[in-house]
């Protein structure tokens, strides 16, 4: 596991070198604008925020030469919370790359190559629900948790066994983002903005209502100050289809994460805020984190503003001046959002798993995923 210890400058250094390999593979590759991991494909085009976002990517951008194809097979011990997700061909995703073969039949699991084990689907009794030992020889085991580490109990029982880590954390092996930003390049531009379709100001959606954490008690706050639309379970309903469409209407969304780590910006910030699009309020990691992915006028964080109701005027305020508001908007003309998935974080791990090899042992992730 490679820890983030260097200063930002030393990571940005190395990343312009990655990156500057990155582009002579990837025209060697004659790879797509649109090919899936958000590899800018000039460097003209490539804004800071972008060659930040490219950090623990699977790492090919260090491999100036193609990997050797090979057909890995990798198991899946569980779906995703148990529930079958689907798959796309890694080739497909991104045409070049060589195919594994994904499953979760666990009758393979004395032949696969890897297997990946979803932190939440063994963290009842991980004794007994990890894949049995002794593993094959040569067989790598991949720990892989979207939830945050308020969300993943029992971590101390996995010490000594994993060889690589996958999250949304940007210093895992193998880096699955909830979304990045990728340069628009060809793409068509954003259409404009409809102000006139705004008509709501701001809305939330909350799917785990918890008294006392830091996002309600904002909330609570908040809510003195201005009106607030709040959507979920005893609230609003919010139809699954249609749901971006739906905040769309809102000049502002409340992307507040359920607990506060370093990286841990999940969906609500890409899919329902910035995707809609409106413009989202963040509670979550520190501004400079959210900034390691998003330009600084991207979004509103809480930390901006001594106090909940400073932050209500502001927004208030924005809504009258609808100039400043559509600042808000303007990293669109060069910058597009994407959202991730299931299919595409374990294409990754595939990408990631055929560089071959190399002997790596995770000590403890329970020391790293805090
Ligand atoms: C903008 O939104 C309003 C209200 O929804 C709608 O009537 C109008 O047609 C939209 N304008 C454009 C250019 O889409
Ligand atoms: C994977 O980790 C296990 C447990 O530490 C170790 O025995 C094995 O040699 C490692 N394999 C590789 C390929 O690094």
């Amino acid at each position: 596991m490679k820890g983030l210890q260097c200063s930002w400058r030393q990571c940005l250094s190395g990343l312009l070198l990655q990156l500057l390999l990155a582009i002579c593979f990837f025209s060697y590759l004659r790879v797509s604008q649109d090919h899936p991991m958000g590899f800018p494909r000039t460097e003209a085009s490539t804004s800071d925020v972008v060659t930040r976002t490219l950090h623990g990517s699977v790492g090919l951008a260090s491999t100036p030469q193609p990997p050797a194809p090979q057909n890995l097979l990798i198991l899946l011990w569980t779906w995703p919370f148990n529930k079958p997700v689907s798959l796309s061909r890694c080739s497909d995703l991104w045409p070049g790359t060589a195919d594994c073969q994904i499953t979760a039949n666990r009758k393979v699991y004395q032949s696969a190559d890897a297997v990946i084990v979803h932190h939440r689907d063994i963290s009842y009794r991980p004794k007994a629900q990890l894949p049995p030992s002794p593993r094959p020889p040569g067989q790598r085991w991949v720990w892989f948790s979207m939830e945050s580490p308020s969300h993943c109990s029992q971590l101390q029982a996995l010490d000594g066994l994993f060889n690589l880590t996958m999250s949304y954390r940007s210093d895992s092996d193998i880096f699955t983002p909830y979304g990045w930003l990728m340069p628009r390049g060809d793409q068509p531009a954003a259409p404009p903005l409809n102000l006139s379709a705004k008509t709501g100001l701001v809305a939330w959606a909350v799917s785990n209502w918890r008294e006392g954490s830091a996002r309600v008690r904002y909330y609570k706050q908040l809510q003195l100050h201005l009106p607030v639309d709040v959507y979920g379970k005893g609230h609003r309903p919010l139809p699954r289809q249609g749901m971006q469409q739906h905040l769309a209407r809102y000049k502002f969304y409340l992307a507040f994460e359920n607990s506060q780590h370093p990286d841990y910006i999940t969906e609500k910030l890409w899919k329902n805020a910035l995707q809609a699009p409106a413009v989202p309020v963040v509670l979550g990691p520190s501004r400079s984190n959210y900034e390691r992915f998003l330009p600084p006028d991207a979004f509103i964080h809480v930390d901006d503003f001594p106090s909940p109701q400073a932050l209500a005027q502001h927004l208030l305020a924005l809504d009258k001046d609808d100039a400043r508001y559509l600042r808000f908007f303007r990293w669109r003309e060069t910058l597009r959002v994407v959202s991730g998935s299931w299919a595409l974080a374990f294409c990754k791990a595939c990408w990631r798993l055929q560089e071959g090899p190399r002997y790596q042992t995770v000590a403890s992730i329970a020391a790293w995923f805090t």
